[in-house]
């Protein structure tokens, strides 16, 4: 079987796999490699289908979902963040809502020199969240589902996201960027460190 038959395959057994898919976890070599760039191995219409359920697996999960993370190792994934969070987080993480974008090939290149800090979490390091720091401001560059290039200034938290999901493509975890002091269980985070109202 060729490598393009073997993808083919591999996206209809997931595709076909029951909901919530069970998303692979950090140790699982798939994480680490550099996935492959797309470039046509799947037809059109598999590709779209690939993508419309790497979206659907989102709500009420995570803003964003790189292929690896269900073990398709190809340079895909998708953002959508309907930032329905308190204001204070809002605020505090400069979390405006990030409509669906499609991340075909993306490169994120910064832009000036600022660096943000937010804490973090991913769907592939469950149960735990640390602060990164990371460009303040990127321009991504990549293809939409269709082909199509496109490119945008992001700034605050959907940078934060467009990084995060580009450094998955890239076989590095948030935790490789992570503050390692800040490392906190999402329940501790809560308790402690969740921005509060203010009184
Ligand atoms: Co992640």
């Amino acid at each position: 079987m060729s490598g393009g038959e073997k993808l083919v395959e591999q996206v209809h057994a997931l595709l076909a796999a029951p909901r919530p898919w069970s998303v692979t976890q950090a140790g699982d070599p798939v994480l680490r490699r550099t996935a492959e760039p797309y470039d046509g191995q799947l037809p059109d219409s598999l590709l779209r289908d690939l993508l419309d359920a790497m979206f659907r697996h989102l709500p009420g999960v995570g803003v964003g979902l790189a292929a690896p993370q269900v073990g398709i190792p190809l340079a895909l994934a998708v953002i959508e963040d309907t930032a329905e969070v308190p204001p204070e987080i809002a605020a505090e993480r400069e979390r405006v809502p990030q409509p669906p974008l499609e991340l075909v090939n993306p490169v994120a290149t910064p832009l000036g020199s600022g660096y943000r800090a937010f804490y973090e979490g991913c769907l592939s390091v469950e149960g735990f969240t640390a602060v990164v720091a990371r460009h303040a401001r990127v321009r991504l560059s990549a293809l939409d589902g269709g082909g199509r290039p496109y490119e945008m200034e992001l700034s605050g938290w959907p940078a934060h996201i467009a990084q995060h999901e580009t450094d998955h493509l890239n076989g590095v975890l948030y935790l490789d960027r992570a503050e390692p002091r800040s490392l906190s269980t999402t329940g501790n985070y809560e308790r402690f460190w969740a921005p509060r109202p203010a009184p």
